[in-house]
């Protein structure tokens, strides 16, 4: 009898609603098992018909209590891609001299430090010669295509995530890493003015994804796989 093909396994780190819930979602539908991670609760739908596939795990990345105990119960796993989502939009419409210095922390600590220390830890459970390791970055911290500034503190610390991974990359250069901008997309934090619907975004980045297995290196993609220059 033929071996039973095992299903491929995504970890979405920050997948309580928007992208990373969307990414859940579509990974679920391609037949992955996903382990996705929330601070608290889901708060959207559709994952009632995959619950099989489904591993719910809780996590906030800045806590490192939570971050010891999360890789203890991740022990033995192996995964052929892992997103590191979570992100915050941060003191929204304040420059450096208007947003506190517990705001500004905050900010960069969720979307710089605790992606880059948290796949320090991960690398070892990334399946060898094939995974992929994401990071959710935005066109925002390309210090090229956002020449005006959009949104200074935000852009700085999704620059400050790509600066990092790009150590990171250097360090663990057998790895195949991306860094991801996923569109403007209609959520919490896009908003309702954005141009993409979560599920277009997702079902492109998880395609991008699929697409690095095995190829190495380190880009800066957007959901439709182009480059963005860092
Ligand atoms: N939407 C866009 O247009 C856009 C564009 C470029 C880049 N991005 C990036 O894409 C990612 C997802 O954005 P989104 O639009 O889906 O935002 P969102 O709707 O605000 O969702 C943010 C997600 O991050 C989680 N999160 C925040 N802080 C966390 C922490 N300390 N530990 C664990 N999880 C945490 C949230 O969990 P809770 O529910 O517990 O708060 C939620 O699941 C972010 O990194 C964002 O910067 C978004």
């Amino acid at each position: 009898m033929a071996a039973r093909k095992e299903a491929k396994q995504a970890l979405v780190v920050g997948a309580s609603r928007g992208i990373g819930l969307g990414l859940t979602r579509e990974f679920l539908r391609r037949g992955w098992h996903v382990t996705a991670t929330v601070r608290s609760a889901i708060s959207g739908g559709g994952l009632e018909n995959y619950y099989d596939q489904l591993t719910l795990d809780t996590l906030d990345i800045n806590n490192l209590h939570m971050v010891e105990a999360f890789m203890a119960r991740m022990k033995g796993r192996i995964f052929d891609v892992v997103v590191l989502n979570a992100g915050i939009y941060g003191p929204r419409d304040k420059g450096v001299n208007e947003a506190t210095q517990e705001e500004i922390s905050h900010l960069m600590m969720t979307n710089a430090i605790s992606p880059v220390r948290l796949a320090e830890r991960l690398v070892p459970l990334l399946r060898p010669e094939t995974g992929v390791l994401a990071f959710m970055s935005s066109v925002l911290g390309s210090l090229e295509v956002n020449a005006n500034d959009a949104s200074p503190l935000y852009a700085a610390s999704k620059a400050m995530l790509n600066r990092l991974t790009r150590a990171f990359a250097a360090k663990y250069d057998y790895l195949t890493i991306v860094n991801l901008h996923p569109g403007w997309v209609r959520t919490d934090m896009g908003g309702p003015n954005a141009t993409l619907d979560v599920d277009s975004s997702a079902k492109g980045m998880a395609d991008v994804l699929v697409g690095r297995a095995g190829s190495g290196g380190h880009e800066f993609l957007d959901y439709r796989g182009k480059i963005i220059p860092w």
